[in-house]
C-alpha cells in the first residue's frame, strides 16, 4: 500500500503538479489522495480535479474563530488518512489541531532561517544577497521555523527581479520537494530536536 499525501495548495499548484507526476511511477512510493485549499478558483485545485484527486476547501472566514478553522481543516484531512501532509505554496499558517494531528512538511523559497514569512523573495532580493535558494522542512508552530529536511542553493542573477528569481527557485523547489517526499515515503525518517534525518534508524542516508 502506497504512502499517503495531502496536499494543501493556495495558488498555481506547480509544486502539486510536480508530485501528482511523480505518483504516476509506483516506484515513487507516494501518492496524492486529497488536495486541500484556503480558497476557491485556483489553478492548484484545477490541476487535482485533471488528475481525478479528490478536493477539499477550507476558507478562514467560513468559519466563527480561526480554532474552527483548525478543526474543521484537520477533520477534512483526517478523512483522507494522510500518512504526511504537504503544504505546497499554502499561504495560511496551520493551527495546533492540524500541526498535532498530522506530520506536515512545507516548502519555503528561500534558505531558512533567512526570509521567513509569505514574501520571502522579494525580501531576498531587497537585501541584496547573491545567493538564495529553498527549503524543505517540517512545520512546527511559528512561521516558516520548523526542522530544515533539506535546502538548495540558487544563484541570484544581475537584472533578476522576483517572478524571474522565484521561477529560478520554483523550478529547484519543485524537484527538491518530489526528490524528499520520495525519501520520506520510501525509506521513513526521524527527528532528534531539530535535526532530521531520511531513513531508518540503523539505515540512514
Ligand atoms: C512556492 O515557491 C512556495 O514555496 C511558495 O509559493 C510558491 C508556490 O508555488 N510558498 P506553486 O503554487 O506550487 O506553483
Amino acid at each position: 500500500m502506497s504512502f499517503r499525501l495531502v496536499v494543501l495548495v493556495s495558488g498555481s499548484g506547480t509544486n502539486l503538479q510536480a508530485l501528482l507526476d511523480a505518483s504516476a511511477d509506483e516506484a515513487f512510493g507516494a501518492r496524492v489522495v486529497a488536495v486541500g485549499a484556503d480558497r476557491d478558483g485556483i489553478e492548484g485545485l484545477t490541476r487535482a480535479e485533471r488528475a481525478d484527486v479528490p478536493t477539499f476547501v477550507q476558507k478562514v472566514g467560513d468559519h466563527a474563530t480561526r480554532e474552527k478553522w483548525d478543526e474543521a481543516l484537520t477533520a477534512q484531512i483526517a478523512e483522507f488518512k494522510p500518512d504526511l501532509v504537504v503544504s505546497a505554496g499554502f499561504m495560511k499558517i496551520l493551527g495546533p489541531r492540524v500541526l498535532g494531528s498530522f506530520s506536515v512538511v512545507n516548502t519555503h523559497p528561500a534558505l531558512l532561517p533567512a526570509f521567513q514569512g509569505a514574501h520571502a523573495v522579494r525580501e531576498a532580493l531587497s537585501y541584496g544577497v547573491r545567493v538564495t535558494g529553498c527549503t524543505v522542512h517540517l512545520v512546527d508552530a511559528g512561521v516558516d521555523t520548523g526542522p530544515v529536511i533539506a535546502q538548495e542553493a540558487v544563484a541570484v542573477q544581475d537584472g533578476d527581479d522576483e517572478e524571474s528569481l522565484h521561477e529560478r527557485i520554483k523550478t529547484v523547489e519543485r524537484r527538491l520537494l518530489v526528490e524528499i517526499v520520495g525519501r520520506m515515503a520510501r525509506d521513513g525518517w526521524t527527528v532528534s530536536g531539530r535535526t532530521v534525518r531520511l531513513g531508518r534508524a540503523g539505515n540512514r542516508s
